[in-house]
């Protein structure tokens, strides 16, 4: 089938890379000129494993292109895809981006030849918006008749880090829709995806995405809470804790750890550029229609609170911090990733400067270094080795779970520091045989 992506931030282009890769054709379309002839060039514009080889290949193969010409590329397509971001705006979403592409989408329908097009909103959004603003905006800019215009709601369940894999192995479908007519065209698209397919009304669909993120970001938050309540009481581990957690009936599968334990484990908080936003713009949502929005204040408050915390353990072990030079090890927001969003690793380079220590980053991964000297300026210093960043260092702290960072040297790095005190925010080296000389503790333990 013939698709255009409006939109090519890591969703488009992974939807894009993995639609050609199951044999349709497929152009990208960006409003930024030197991203567009980086894709046309098959050259993945972002970190994502998996993504440089799918996409070279399917530039190759001519199953994938990149423009700049949204009019051209929604003109050849019979389904469009929105994928545009929906930033946060003072605690509400910000659906103008989605907005302009469904203008811009409907006036280049109603110039195009005639015949069924389906239109579906990838992007996230509150519920009403496709069935609404969408909708209208499409029919109002095209001129068509709704017998010629379909419409649907396909949220995307794609994880930084493992993209492609998520799209390409996917635990379900979700194809929100208007009429079965559209349906079909998303069911065809989808043809050659194994797993379930769930059918439901648009704004359902759109209310599958926000749900989902904010299961996963309560589990999140939840163990936060009994992670600084373990740090509050002496001789308590939340490892430990939650370990029995995990082997409950209603989690464990055959007496294992279900894979939901991945997110019920203690740490410093989540950030990227999904949960943070997703989560205010459904309470924003929610308190608009007068619903209760109790539980999802208090995912983001704990998540708010988490840096803060472990400032306060970082004074536990080295008292005031003013003058003190700390090292944060990991500044993207998880591993395999180059993006700083609401990184907490970002976030407490900031507090560490704020409250007057020398504070100083490194990340493994030069794109991700490559964004936090964009984005870090005064007062933090960033280095491309870990040596140097731990050199004379009083305390480091891991941020991000990096698989790097497990193949360190630490007692030879340890013997670098001025004082050696090494903080695991992510139990990442929680298995691992530390020198006692390391000063290394866990986050969760009291
Ligand atoms: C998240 C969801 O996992 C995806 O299912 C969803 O499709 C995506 O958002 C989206 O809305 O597009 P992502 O933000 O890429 O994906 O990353 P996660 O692996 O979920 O991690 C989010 C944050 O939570 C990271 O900062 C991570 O370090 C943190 N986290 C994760 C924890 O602090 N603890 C955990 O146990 C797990």
């Amino acid at each position: 089938m013939d698709v255009a992506i409006i939109g090519s931030g890591y969703v488009g282009v992974v939807t894009a890379a993995c639609l050609a890769s199951h044999g349709h054709r497929v152009t990208c379309v960006d409003i930024d000129p030197d991203r567009v002839a980086r894709i046309s060039a098959g050259e993945a514009p972002m970190h994502e494993p998996g993504l440089p080889a799918l996409l070279a290949e399917a530039v190759a193969a001519r199953r994938l292109s990149a423009t700049t010409d949204l009019a051209a590329a929604v003109a050849g397509a019979e389904v469009t895809f929105i994928c545009v971001g929906t930033p946060s705006q003072d605690g509400a979403i910000d659906l103008s981006l989605v907005e302009t592409a469904a203008g811009q989408i409907g006036a280049a329908l109603g110039s195009g030849e005639e015949r069924y097009r389906v239109v579906v909103v990838k992007s996230t959004v509150v519920p009403g918006t496709t069935a609404g603003p969408v909708r209208r905006l499409l029919q109002e800019g095209s001129g068509l008749p709704a017998d010629r215009l379909g419409l649907c709601m396909n949220p995307e369940f794609l994880s930084q880090g493992s993209a492609v894999r998520d799209f390409l192995e996917p635990d379900r479908i979700v194809i929100g829709a208007m009429d079965d007519a559209s349906a079909a065209v998303l069911e065809r698209l989808y043809a050659g995806f194994a797993c379930p397919k769930l059918r439901v009304s648009l704004t359902n669909a759109e209310l599958i995405k926000y749900a989902a993120n904010s299961f996963q970001a309560c589990l999140i938050s939840f163990s936060n809470q009994i992670a600084a309540i373990c740090e509050a009481t002496p001789g308590a581990d939340e490892a430990e804790v939650m370990a029995a957690v995990h082997l409950d009936r209603l989690i464990a599968v055959d007496g294992r750890p279900a894979p939901v334990a991945r997110f019920l484990r203690g740490g410093i908080g989540f950030g990227g550029s999904c949960f943070p936003k997703d989560l205010v713009a459904l309470r924003h949502f929610g308190r608009s229609r007068g619903a209760a929005t109790t539980m999802l204040d208090a995912i983001v408050d704990t998540n708010h609170d988490r840096p803060r915390q472990v400032m306060e353990l970082l004074r536990r072990q080295l008292g005031d911090l003013t003058g003190r030079r700390i090292a944060v090890l990991g500044l993207a927001f998880k591993p395999d990733t180059d993006d700083l969003r609401e990184s907490p690793g970002v976030a407490l380079l900031r507090l560490l400067a704020e409250a007057g220590a020398e504070a100083h980053g490194h990340d493994p991964l030069p794109e991700a270094l490559a964004n936090a000297r964009r984005l870090l300026r005064n007062g933090i210093a960033l280095h491309d080795s870990v040596d140097e960043a731990l050199e004379g260092a009083e305390a480091a702290l891991i941020a991000t779970a990096w698989p790097a960072y497990r193949r360190l040297d630490w007692t030879r790095l340890g013997a670098g520091m001025a004082r050696p005190v090494l903080l695991d925010g992510r139990g990442l080296l929680a298995d691992m045989e530390m020198s006692p000389g390391l000063g290394y503790r866990r986050i969760g333990v009291g």
